[in-house]
This record gives structure tokens, C-alpha cells and sequence, in this order.
């Protein structure tokens, strides 16, 4: 895998050309032979935590619950690995206050790694996600829009509205004004009467900043006697969901969600 960014790797993996992970417990290693040697004695098939999903159809993914505090080396080995691809984070070795969602494919082999999010295991200023990457082979195949849309998922289980952390990168901005702007399209597609923005972010578990800020993108809001308001037809709606909905999206079974909040 090619990588994007500095990240500070220990000594002396960092000055090397070429680093060897093992996939299952993100343990890195200087030389191919001693990541074989390693890898013949790991018996670790997925990440260190709870399954909370696991999807009943194709393709056939998990979601695996890690804590900072009790699997350390494994998150700061995942923060190192996911700063290789992000620029302007920060976190890496203080990983305690932090929750970890690993999303993986499943096979006969176990559970390979595809992306993963972390969330604040409490966040003062609301937010419901720290840090997402997909792993480059995996990008643009709709794996971060499902992470995405897992977060809010999780939000909605602990009855809150959540946003992700600020700066979000240009690929962030991508993803999650796509994610805001079908979710809420969607719902007013499918909701007859009135709906406030506020009602909204109820039902999606948006903040209404950001239900704002991407229908504005579309031309979707309106500012009147100093609130804003959706104005938009039906018809309207109906040509933007024929633009977004060219992409087969990953859904959610929240039926098969089983995760109660952190207390
Ligand atoms: N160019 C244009 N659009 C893109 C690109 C791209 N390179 N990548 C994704 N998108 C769009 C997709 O078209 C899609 O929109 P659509 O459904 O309307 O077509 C949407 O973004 C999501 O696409 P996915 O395939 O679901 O996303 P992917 O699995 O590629 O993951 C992610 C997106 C996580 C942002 C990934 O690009 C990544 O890991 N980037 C590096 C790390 C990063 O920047 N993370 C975000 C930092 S901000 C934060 O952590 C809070
Ligand atoms: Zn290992």
C-alpha cells in the first residue's frame, strides 16, 4: 500500500522504506521474514474487541467494538497506521478516552480489516466521531459512507445528535456532505406533511448546522423572517436522488446492531 503522510513510527521503522504489518493485530515489523515468523504464531483472526454487527448478506462485513484502555497497543498501532493517511491528527498514543469501530470483510481466513472510525467514549462537544479511514485498496466502494452512517447509527441508539470532529478533510467533506444530503433527501422523499429542519435532525440524528449546510449546497434552503427553511418540491427532490442514487449504497440492519452506550 502506498502511503500519504508522515507518522511517527518509533525508531527505526520510521526511517524505512517499507513497513510489514500483520493485518490481524496491526504489530509492525521492519523485514517481511519477521512479520512470517510473527505471523505463524499470531492466532488473533479479527480485532481485540466485541462484534456489535454483523451483516446477514453480501458483502459479508463485522463491526468489532475496541476500547482505547483495554486494548492500548492495538489502537495506537491503528492510529498509527490510519495517521499514514491523514494529515492533521493528532492523536496516537493517548487512546484511553477513545472507542474504536473496526469495520472488516469476513471470510474463511477471519476478519480482514477494511476502515474504522473512533468516537470520544464521551465528547463534550457533541461529536460522535473522531477519526474515519477507509484503507486506500477499499476507497470509493462505499465502505466510508457506511461507517458514516454506523456513527449516527450509534447516535440514535444513545438518543443524541452527533457531528464528526473538526477539520475534516477534503475527503471527509466529500463524504459526509454526501452522506447529510441523502439521508435527509431520503427523508423528505419519503415523509408526507411538514418536516422542520429540527425534525430532521430528530429522526437522523444530524446536527442542524449540518442538515443546513448541505441542502444550502443544493440551493435547498431559504432564509425567511430569520430562520431557515427548506423550500423545495417534490419533483426537486425526486432529480436529486436520481443523480445520488446511481451508487448501490451498503445499508444498515439495525436489527443487527447489538452495542448499548458507554456509561
Ligand atoms: N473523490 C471524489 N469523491 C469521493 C472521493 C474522491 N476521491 N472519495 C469518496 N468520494 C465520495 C464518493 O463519491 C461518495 O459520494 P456518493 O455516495 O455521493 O457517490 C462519498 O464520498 C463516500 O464514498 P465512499 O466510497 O463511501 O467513501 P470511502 O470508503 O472512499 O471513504 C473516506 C471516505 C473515509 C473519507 C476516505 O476517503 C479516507 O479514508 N480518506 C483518508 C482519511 C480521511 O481523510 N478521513 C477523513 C478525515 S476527517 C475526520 O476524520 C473527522
Ligand atoms: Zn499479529
Amino acid at each position: 500500500m502506498d502511503t500519504w503522510y508522515y507518522s511517527p513510527y518509533p525508531e527505526p521503522y520510521n526511517s524505512l522504506e517499507k513497513l510489514y504489518l500483520c493485518e490481524y493485530c496491526l504489530k509492525y515489523f521492519g523485514k517481511k521474514k519477521t512479520l512470517l515468523r510473527h505471523s505463524a504464531k499470531c492466532d488473533l483472526r479479527h480485532p481485540p474487541g466485541d462484534e456489535i454487527y454483523r451483516a446477514a448478506t453480501s458483502p459479508t462485513i463485522a463491526v468489532f467494538e475496541v476500547d482505547g484502555k483495554r486494548n492500548k497497543v492495538y489502537c495506537q498501532s491503528l492510529c498509527l497506521l490510519s495517521k499514514l493517511f491523514l494529515d492533521h491528527k493528532t492523536l496516537y498514543y493517548d487512546v484511553d478516552p477513545f472507542l474504536f469501530y473496526i469495520l472488516c470483510e469476513r471470510d474463511q481466513q477471519g476478519y480482514h480489516i477494511v476502515g474504522y472510525f473512533s468516537k470520544e467514549k464521551c465528547s463534550v462537544e457533541g461529536y460522535n466521531l473522531a477519526c474515519i479511514l477507509t484503507l486506500p485498496p477499499y476507497q470509493r466502494k462505499g465502505y466510508g459512507r457506511f461507517l458514516i452512517a454506523f456513527s449516527y447509527e450509534l447516535s440514535k441508539k444513545e438518543c443524541k445528535v452527533g457531528t464528526p470532529e473538526r477539520p475534516l478533510s477534503d475527503l471527509g467533506q466529500v463524504s459526509y456532505r454526501s452522506y447529510w444530503q441523502r439521508s435527509v433527501l431520503e427523508l423528505l422523499y419519503t415523509h408526507r406533511g411538514q418536516l422542520s429542519i429540527k425534525d430532521i435532525s430528530d429522526r437522523t440524528a444530524i446536527r442542524t448546522d449540518d442538515i443546513v449546510r448541505a441542502l444550502e449546497v443544493l440551493n435547498l434552503i431559504k432564509y425567511w423572517k430569520g430562520d431557515h427553511i427548506i423550500s423545495v418540491t417534490q419533483r426537486v427532490i425526486e432529480e436529486h436522488l436520481r443523480i445520488l442514487d446511481k451508487k448501490k449504497v451498503m445499508g444498515i440492519d439495525v436489527s443487527r446492531l447489538h452495542w448499548t452506550p458507554y456509561v
